[in-house]
């Protein structure tokens, strides 16, 4: 027999009733029962999302909407700090590049947070730059950036927008956008909503609808103007992946019945005991003082190559988990706690790390990472 297993960054696990639900018989997109499925899920994005403000919905993995942002918000030329501490950050300064806008990139070391002030001294030596881009969860790396700080530093800037990729982070980890005062929230459907690769959603303030009227960079399906306008008369501008909006509005549902706040603490538990498992195993933590409770780089230990511990739990152990990436390959390894996973999930997996790490021929004392999460968590969830 094999069962599988996923802690992975994405995809995640999905719900049986979301499962169940998109294996119904297909609805058209055109008809009222759709309609009202969309209608539904405007409200439950916005629940999610913090906002007022309308969330759009593109068939696409994340990227689609990272892309779209770039090209509906500004001109060919136009200048923007990208924030550059991995792999995410990285494809923001591309898809600025690809259409002629002036990245100028903060590079932050892998694995490390950042400092809000740089941004503050890079927007006051020049207040021309049009949009400052980062994570808020670097999924590379397992970094969670200073959003809120940022934001607030940005706010003062009436022509600079704060752009945030939460496509790892969003409704993981608190993210209140219109709070924060954050212009455009970008998230995909694979991560914390609990659900298959196929969706991507960009919201945006007023401040940011006012970067679209200006905007003159080429765009085509991702339109947002035209999403928005299709989107408040419950539509999509062209044909939806349908059985995901449906398996959409089942997972917003179970979120609004978990409610955000008890979803953050339990993101929060779980990180907090992957942590401690792999501490009390005598491993570092790759991101040490800027973890996201999204997910848990670790770094491999001496003499043991990360990328045989995610093929070990994989191939072995049929646990799939995520490797290191680029310079951080075979470093590290990443354990998610991301969306539909509880504490029993975590046992598991910290189990599955500790015989991995034994047959590659590192000294555990087999147990001591599994008996640290739970204490965490009997301690935390009572
Ligand atoms: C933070 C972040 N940004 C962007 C992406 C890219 O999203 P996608 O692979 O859905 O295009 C990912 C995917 O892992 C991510 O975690």
């Amino acid at each position: 027999m094999e069962k599988h297993y996923l802690l992975a960054p994405g995809p995640t696990p999905i719900p049986p009733e979301v499962l169940l639900t998109m294996a119904k018989p297909i609805i058209h997109h055109r008809a009222p029962a759709y309609e009202k499925i969309l209608q539904e899920v405007r409200e439950g994005l916005k629940y999610i999302f913090q906002t007022k403000k309308e969330v759009l919905i593109f068939t696409s993995s994340g990227t689609g909407a990272m892309e779209g942002t770039v090209t509906n918000t500004l001109c060919p030329g136009d200048k923007a700090i990208v924030v550059e501490g991995g792999k995410f950050g990285e494809r923001w300064a591309d898809i600025c590049r690809a259409y002629g806008v002036k990245a100028q990139v903060l590079p932050v070391e892998w694995g490390k947070g950042i400092d809000p002030g740089w941004i503050a001294r890079a927007l006051k030596e020049d207040p021309s730059i049009k949009a400052v881009f980062t994570q808020a969860t670097e999924t590379s790396t397992g970094v969670l950036y200073p959003i809120q700080e940022i934001a607030g530093i940005v706010s003062h800037y009436p022509g600079t927008i704060m752009v945030v990729d939460a496509i790892s982070h969003l409704g993981a980890v608190e993210l209140p956008m219109d709070e924060w005062k954050l212009d455009v929230v970008v998230a995909g459907s694979q991560k914390a909503l609990m659900l298959p690769p196929g969706l991507s959603f960009a919201a945006l303030s007023d401040k940011a609808w006012e970067f679209v009227d200006q905007s003159t960079l080429p765009k085509f399906y991702f339109d947002f103007k035209k999403e928005l306008k299709n989107l408040t008369q419950n539509q999509n501008a062209y044909t939806p992946a349908i059985s995901l909006v449906v398996g959409l509005a089942e997972s917003l549902r179970k979120i609004k019945e978990e409610g955000l706040e008890n979803i953050f603490t339990r993101h929060a538990k779980l990180a907090k005991a992957t942590r401690a498992a792999m501490l009390a195993l005598g491993l570092q933590l790759y991101a040490p003082q800027a973890y996201s409770n999204a997910l848990t780089a670790v770094v491999a230990p001496p003499g043991v190559d990360g990328q045989k511990v995610v093929k070990i739990l994989r191939d072995k152990h049929n646990l799939t988990i995520a490797g290191g990436q680029d310079q951080a390959k075979g470093k590290i390894f990443r354990i998610a706690h991301l969306g539909y996973v509880d504490q029993f999930d975590i046992i598991m997996g910290v189990a599955a790390v500790e015989m991995t790490l034994k047959e590659l021929g590192y000294a555990v004392e087999m147990g001591k990472g599994v008996r640290a999460a739970m204490e965490v968590l009997i301690k935390d969830g009572s």
